[in-house]
């Protein structure tokens, strides 16, 4: 059993953080990252509010595990691709004594790309990669360099991360605005995305799922306030993070050796399901908690709903979209389907050398937003 001790918030604090051993035998390992998208309960190890946190009714109310940190009425899309891949749930990094054999989730509900991106509640994409490398060299010690080199190469990683980010810049809009025009900002998230992408490639990643943001202006949560409409600024903002992070993928996929990833584009896969007439009266109601809220209406139904609560889908959605998301079979999701990625069909030849590449992020950001 370890223990890493890291600086939280301000806060030292030591965490332990390895329980099992690392066996694994032939499954692809899943390691998991990101916001509330992909969190499974890591903000239930942290010091964070209850704005961060959903480890209270009524999440997870579909579900006989009850509240687990799922910002959802019960399970997210790693929990889908899991039982698809024949993978047990992926823990949170953060949960004591976990088993890590087939992976750890390291996705902080409210995190975003930015470091400071609500930086005193949650774990930045930034602090969730340190962990990946601190897991990583445990692996290599407890595996062998060449066993856990392989393994590495063959996982899927999994990325969720932008719309907090997005978030805060139209919360604080007239402070980040002194600093970054929209499309300056969009840059600076993209390019540090980029950069969270390149050193899981630098330490052996070659196959990344990423999933971009659904559209934040057509959240209830933004609908509030643009009275029922899209609020017009936070649609801008995603739709052309979600431009420029496709063209930078499609771009390190020709330059970076056995570099293959799957977009998942929430913003494609959200909208038409949304417009669904028998859906769309609630648009700006939640079906369940409402973040903050005093009081809410707990829908009968809720998956056959999009958004659960303000800002988070119900498990009827993420079921579908994990499904889509496997089969590849919807516009959302290319240019593969995620079970080619499971299944070893996308191979990894090159694991027995390292490669570092200095990456010019900055270079690649400013080609695709061009
Ligand atoms: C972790 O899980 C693997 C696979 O199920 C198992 O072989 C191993 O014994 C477990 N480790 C611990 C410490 O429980
Ligand atoms: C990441 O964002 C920070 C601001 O949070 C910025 O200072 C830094 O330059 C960015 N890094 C990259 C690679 O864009
Ligand atoms: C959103 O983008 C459109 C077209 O790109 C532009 O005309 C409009 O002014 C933008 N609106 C806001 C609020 O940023
Ligand atoms: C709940 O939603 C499902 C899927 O849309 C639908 O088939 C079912 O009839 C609905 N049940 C009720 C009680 O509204
Ligand atoms: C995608 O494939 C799944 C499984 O075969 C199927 O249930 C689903 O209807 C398909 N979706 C579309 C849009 O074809």
């Amino acid at each position: 059993m370890g223990k890493v001790s890291m600086w939280f918030g301000g806060v030292f604090y030591a965490l332990i953080v390895w329980g099992g051993g690392v066996v694994n035998g032939e499954n692809v390992m899943f390691f998991i990252f990101g916001d509330e998208v992909n969190d499974v309960g890591t903000n239930n190890y942290i010091i964070s509010s209850k704005e961060f946190q959903a480890n209270y009714y009524p999440y997870g109310i579909e579900t006989s595990c009850g509240s687990t940190g799922r910002l959802c009425d019960g399970l997210l899309i790693p929990d889908y691709i899991a039982e698809f891949a024949n993978l047990p749930f992926i823990p949170p990094y953060l949960e004591p004594n976990a088993n890590f054999s087939y992976g750890a989730n390291f996705a902080s509900g409210g995190s975003g790309a930015l470091r400071e991106t609500n930086d005193e509640e949650v774990l930045s994409l930034r602090t969730q990669v340190g962990q990946f490398i601190l897991l990583q060299e445990k692996l290599r010690r407890e595996l062998g360099n060449s066993k856990a080199k392989k393994l590495i190469a063959e996982a899927v990683y999994f990325i969720s991360v932008g719309i907090n980010d997005y978030k805060a810049f139209v919360n604080q809009y007239e402070a980040r605005t002194q600093i970054y025009d929209a499309k300056e900002y969009v840059e600076l998230v993209t390019s540090n995305l980029t950069a969270e992408i390149q050193v899981l490639y630098d330490n052996g990643a070659k196959k990344f799922l990423v999933a971009l943001p659904k559209d934040l202006g057509c959240t209830p949560g933004m609908r509030q306030l643009a009275e029922g409409d899209c609020y017009k600024l936070a649609t801008n903002i995603t739709e052309l993070h979600n431009e420029i992070m496709e063209k930078i993928l499609t771009a390190q996929a020709t330059k970076l050796e056995d570099f293959n990833y799957i977009i998942f584009n929430q913003m494609e896969f959200v909208a038409p399901r949304i417009q669904d007439p028998t859906k769309y009266d609630r648009r700006w109601d939640t079906c369940g908690g409402k973040l903050n809220a005093e009081s809410y209406e707990l829908c009968i139904n809720r998956s056959a709903y999009v958004y659960f609560d303000a800002y988070h889908v119900s498990q009827g959605i993420n079921k579908q979209a994990a499904i889509a998301l496997w089969e590849g079979n919807d516009s959302s999701v290319k240019p593969l389907a995620l079970k080619e990625f499971f299944n070893r069909e996308v191979s990894v030849s090159h694991v027995s050398h390292e490669r570092k590449r200095k990456a010019k992020i900055a270079a690649i950001v400013e080609h695709a937003s061009s």
